[in-house]
């Protein structure tokens, strides 16, 4: 049943990557109905400059949210740590969480990093300018938008889209896994990955 429903999401979105051998790094996208989807990045960790060609050779689970969220963010990481917990330790080597904040005006590094590593070791978290977030975000389709909070005029929500995106160990966008997904199939999905050639 997992594995049927798991085939019927490869073919939902695992739609033959516009790739070829000679790609460059930036052009490994996914193309979903006509929208091309995906590639690398640099943004800042708490360890520096952090991009995304530095995960190469590693199945990478990418999140857009901020530290601050209510109970989107919680439960999706959540979700995520269940399914690397299953993980045996060398697979765990090969797999890589990755958390961009799209609240750097309140997410410094220090508070990114106690809220990753509070739900999985094996999570970084990143965050750069506003632009540099913007500019990530529309690569991968990923959305959020500030909303004013009524008790207090400092205080607002950010309301982001809760997609875990899978990339391969080459870097390509290979799932868009909706939130909620259960643990089980992000693990299915990551060990999909995993098992290429
Ligand atoms: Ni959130």
């Amino acid at each position: 049943m997992l594995r049927n429903l798991l085939i019927i999401l490869v073919l939902m979105i695992s739609v033959s990557p516009s790739l070829s051998a000679e790609s460059e790094p930036g052009d490994r996208v996914l193309d979903l109905h006509g929208e091309q989807l995906g590639g690398d990045f640099t943004l800042r960790s708490s360890q520096g400059e952090f991009s995304l060609q530095q995960l190469r050779g590693k199945v990478v689970l990418l999140y857009f949210g901020y530290t601050k969220c209510p109970d989107v963010c919680p439960s999706s990481l959540a979700l995520l740590s269940q399914a690397l917990n299953e993980l045996r330790d060398a697979e765990l080597q090969q797999v890589q969480g990755l958390f961009i904040s799209v609240d750097p005006k309140r997410d410094g590094f220090q508070a990114l990093d106690d809220y990753v590593n509070y739900f999985h070791p094996n999570l970084i978290g990143v965050t750069g300018s506003e632009a540099e977030i913007a500019q990530v975000a529309k690569l991968y389709g990923a959305q959020y938008l500030e909303v004013p909070l009524e008790e207090s005029a400092f205080a607002y929500a950010v309301d982001h889209s809760a997609t875990t995106y899978l990339i391969s160990p080459q870097g390509e966008l290979r799932f868009l896994l909706p939130h909620q997904t259960p643990s089980v199939m992000i693990l299915e999905a990551i060990r999909y990955l995993l098992a290429e050639p």
